[in-house]
């Protein structure tokens, strides 16, 4: 996954009052470290979860973070709301306020929100091309049939955006519960894909995302992602 990066030259002279051209002397002096290494060159690149010291003074220490929220109905998908909860307002973290949402699910829709404050991470994982599949458990209102699932592996038509939906994986459950897995995340996809045979979603809940899941935590709980999820997520984006 790539992140943003600075040249370090560039980072000391918007983060402190020396000049791109003081930088030189400051190495020289050994006046900065970076990750608790004294810097060698201007060049070094300086990410936005590198610790950077001038002269014991910090001038950036962010932590990544990467949580994984099981979201209740009724909460909004957004940091900010004047009239309902967030899911933010569920997380009990410090740096809270540093999270943003990668993917964001409907108000009535149950089930797994990823938040991190790494914008080259949630960009990656976000993109159709990275194939990490979302699952979702679905409540229809009428009965789903077998014709929905060539229908959905085919891809569905969507005239506002002019696309056709990538091959989607349903599995029936029961006359009316299907699991739908989708590599993409168009607007309200899940309802607009079971629209196209005019049958309702009564409930959502996404269940998975590529090998992050929800066991063990219930509905409004969060937790940070292990080492393990995290290397699991890095393996399907580096493929
Ligand atoms: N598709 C939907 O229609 N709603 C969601 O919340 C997520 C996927």
């Amino acid at each position: 996954m790539k992140s943003t990066t600075c040249r370090l030259d560039r980072f000391i002279s918007q983060n402190s009052t020396f000049k791109l051209s003081d930088v030189r002397l400051l190495l020289a002096q050994k006046r900065i470290l970076v990750d608790g290494q004294v810097a060698q060159s201007i060049q070094h690149r300086v990410t936005q979860f590198s610790r950077v010291v001038l002269d014991n003074q910090c001038l950036q220490d962010h932590q990544p973070l990467y949580l994984l929220l099981n979201k209740p109905q009724g909460v909004v998908s957004a940091t900010k709301d004047l009239k309902h909860r967030t899911v933010l307002d569920l997380i009990e973290h410090p740096h809270k306020d540093e999270l943003h949402i990668v993917g964001r699910l409907d108000l009535n829709t149950t089930g797994l929100v990823l938040l991190t404050n790494d914008g080259a991470w949630s960009r990656t994982i976000s993109l159709p091309e990275t194939r990490l599949a979302k699952t979702y458990e679905v409540t229809l209102s009428k009965p789903v049939t077998a014709e929905y699932i060539q229908v959905f592996q085919q891809g569905i038509y969507f005239a506002y955006e002019g696309i056709t939906t990538q091959p989607a994986d349903l599995e029936i459950v029961s006359e009316y519960h299907a699991r739908l897995s989708l590599v993409e995340g168009k607007y309200h996809q899940v309802k607009r894909m079971f629209g196209f045979f005019q049958n309702e979603v009564l409930a959502l809940h996404r269940v998975s995302v590529g090998p992050l899941n929800l066991a063990g935590l219930e509905l409004g709980q969060s937790r940070a992602l292990t080492v393990d999820e995290l290397a699991a997520i890095e393996a399907y984006t580096s493929l």
